[in-house]
């Protein structure tokens, strides 16, 4: 099949997708593996490399800015990387600072956020060492990674969704789907 084709199909592809009420990036989603949500067992590499190296807890150091990374398959090596929404956030932190609930998704204090900010979309970039909050350059949303993402302040109308993480063989793996839908929604 030519390219053309290949666009045909897939168009009609995201028309069905639509049709059924889907928005056209998850429909898309089903289709591309590439575009998938992390998912329970996926593995986790740092964005941009190439070698696609399984992070492990050694990867992270507690303190430090967050790690970019995307989730990969890890039957077939697919980085996760077509859709942005897929863009996570590893940062470690004091176990003994963690709640409750954010320690029973992290693993050896290291825990696992969307990098979309819930506001608008931007990516959630800053970190304040000082406070250990993760920050939103674009409004100035700020997020508490020890805390369930929740928002300090700024305007962002809901927390941080967190995605679960658990230890394999000495690499951090997914451990379940984000707690909640990735992506920005008024509040
Ligand atoms: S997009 Fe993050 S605070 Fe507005």
């Amino acid at each position: 099949m030519d390219r053309f084709g290949r666009r045909t199909l897939l168009k009609a592809g995201l028309g069905v997708g639509v049709g059924l009420g889907l928005k056209p990036e998850l429909a898309l989603c089903q289709d591309n593996p590439a575009s998938s949500r992390p998912g329970e067992g996926d593995l986790l590499v740092k964005a941009g490399d190439a070698m696609k190296n399984p992070l492990g807890p050694g990867d992270i150091r507690e303190g430090a800015r967050p790690i970019l990374a995307w989730a990969m398959d890890p039957a077939d090596g697919t980085v996760r990387s077509g859709s942005r929404l897929n863009q996570v956030l590893l940062v470690r932190l004091d176990q003994e600072e963690l709640s409750p609930e954010t320690r029973l998704r992290a693993v050896e204090g290291i825990v696992a956020y969307t990098a979309i900010c819930t506001h608008t979309g931007c990516e959630v970039d800053d970190w304040l060492p000082p406070e250990q909050l993760l920050h939103c350059p674009c409004h100035g949303s700020r997020f508490d990674p020890r805390d369930s993402g929740k928002v300090v302040d700024g305007e962002a109308p809901r927390a941080l969704p967190a995605l679960p993480l658990k230890l394999d063989n000495g690499r951090l793996v997914v451990g379940g789907s984000f707690t909640a839908r990735v992506g920005f929604q008024t509040a």
